[in-house]
Parts: C-alpha cells; sequence; structure tokens
C-alpha cells in the first residue's frame, strides 16, 4: 500500500487488473452452488462471495480502502475513499442464460463516484469513466448521448415490476420505440451511456448496482436523477431515472410533472 495518496488514474491502473482476473473468476467452468436472499428469483452464487473476497482483499492490500460490496463487505462510513462492488450484477442471468452479467466496480469520495468501471464479462468489454474525463470501452472513447431526443424516438430500457408500477410508463412504452429488458442495472445503464437505448428506469436499485455505471452515464452526457427528479444519492437504495438529456426531461414529465 502507497503512503501518498494515489490519483484516480493510478487507481484505475491497479483496478482493470484485478477485475480481468475476477472476469476469469466468473468464466472458470464450474458447479454453481445457487442460494436463494430475499426471494426466489434473487440468487447468491459461490461465484458472487469469491469474486467479492478477491476484489475487497487485494484492493485493500494495494490502496487501503475499504469496500462496499453487495454479499459481504460494509465500510464504517462513506468518508474519504470507499470502493463500492457488484461482484455479479445479474446473477439470475449468470445462472440462467451465461451472458449479459456484469462486475461493477466504483471508487466513491465522500460518497461521490469517481471512477467507474462495468466489465461485460462474456463480451470481454470494459466500460471505463473517469469523473471529468468521459467514458472509454477498451480504449475507444464513448461518444456523448444524443441531445435532442425525445423519449418517443428512442428504445427505453425498464422491467415489468416498474410497468406494472407505474400505468404512465407503460404508455410510454407503446409511444416509444419499443422497451428492452437485459437483466443487470449496469448493464442497462451502458446502454444508454452507448446512445444504445434513451433511458432506464427502474424503481429499487441498490448502490452496487448503479455507482460505476450511474458516472459512466453521467460521463457520457446523460442526466441521472431519481424517478421523481430529485439527485441521486449511490450510497442510498431507491429509483433512477437515467437518460439522453431530452429523453430525461419528456419522460420525467410524462411520469410525474403532467401525466396526461
Ligand atoms: C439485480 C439486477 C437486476 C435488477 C435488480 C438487481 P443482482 O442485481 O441488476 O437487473 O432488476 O434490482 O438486484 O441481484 O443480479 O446483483
Ligand atoms: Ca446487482
Ligand atoms: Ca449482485
Amino acid at each position: 500500500m502507497s503512503d501518498r495518496k494515489l490519483s484516480i488514474e493510478e487507481l484505475r491502473g491497479i483496478a482493470l487488473p484485478l477485475l480481468e482476473e475476477a472476469r476469469q473468476i466468473a468464466l472458470e467452468p464450474k458447479e454453481l452452488e445457487v442460494k436463494t436472499k430475499t426471494d426466489r428469483n434473487d440468487l447468491v452464487t459461490q461465484v458472487d462471495s469469491s469474486i467479492e473476497e478477491f476484489l475487497a482483499r487485494e484492493l485493500f492490500r494495494l490502496t487501503g480502502y475499504p469496500m462496499l460490496g453487495e454479499e459481504e463487505h460494509e465500510p464504517e462510513s462513506f468518508a474519504g475513499r470507499v470502493w463500492i462492488l457488484d461482484p455479479i450484477d445479474g446473477t439470475m442471468n449468470y445462472v440462467a442464460t451465461h451472458r449479459d452479467y456484469a462486475i461493477s466496480l466504483a471508487l466513491a469520495e465522500d460518497g461521490i463516484p469517481v471512477l467507474g468501471i462495468v466489465v461485460d464479462v462474456t463480451k470481454n468489454l470494459f466500460y471505463v469513466a473517469q469523473k471529468g474525463k468521459g467514458v472509454f470501452c477498451n480504449e475507444e472513447r464513448i461518444e456523448p448521448v444524443p441531445t435532442d431526443s425525445e423519449y418517443q424516438d428512442a428504445v427505453l430500457i425498464t422491467d415489468i415490476k416498474e410497468i406494472c408500477a407505474l400505468p404512465r410508463l407503460k404508455e410510454a412504452l407503446l409511444s416509444s420505440r419499443g422497451h428492452r429488458r437485459y437483466g443487470s442495472a449496469a448493464l442497462e445503464l451502458v446502454e444508454v451511456a452507448c446512445s444504445r437505448a434513451g433511458a432506464f428506469v427502474h424503481l429499487w436499485v441498490s448502490p452496487w448496482d448503479i455507482a460505476a455505471a450511474s458516472l459512466i452515464c453521467e460521463e457520457a452526457g446523460c442526466k441521472v436523477t431519481r424517478l421523481d427528479g430529485t439527485n441521486l444519492d449511490v450510497k442510498q437504495k431507491g429509483s433512477i431515472l437515467a437518460g439522453w438529456p431530452g429523453v430525461h426531461s419528456s419522460l420525467f414529465k410524462r411520469l410525474v410533472q403532467d401525466p396526461r
């Protein structure tokens, strides 16, 4: 562990090879031990736990920073630098479809993400954002999202739970270019950042689902808020509405401000 304060660039350089090792852990053929958590579709495997244990240990050894991890790590506070990890985002996909799952790692400074990395494990794509420095996918810069489109011009990503809870969302989807759902909140936000979808709506995301990908979205020019338009606090569970600026504002207007 270094005595001086590491730069975000240096931290990125530390995190990326560890994430490649974590990706290999996910891909290694093995018999999965699948357990349920809060309900029958909320899964965890021994691989989620191994990846979290490996990254928490190595990142602490090399940086000294604590971790908030989905499976078993909690920092004493969010003061200073804290790693935020979802060892496998999309565990149902990991178990059932074997694709569309991610490793999501952010570094937060006083609770604000300054480095966000989402690894699309099976596609071998590393999406990386540093605050103020834009987004890269495997070293290639991601273009900023369109600014002038409205929700009718774009594909929208959300889940059946949100459609059932928000009848106006169903109406909005019907007048959009179409509805998509992949089963990993981190990868779904990355779809928006890469201009492949106009917005992502979710009612109940956790810090580890969104800490990295919300920075990736912001750095690509997206607007990211709670569904009621208030600021996103990645330290707390809650809703998220992330979208290209015009898609975000038109969808927010349709869903919350002046629903017809
Ligand atoms: C889940 C996925 C899913 C989202 C759930 C998350 P997990 O994460 O991101 O797409 O709808 O709310 O909990 O449990 O696979 O890490
Ligand atoms: Ca997750
Ligand atoms: Ca997870």
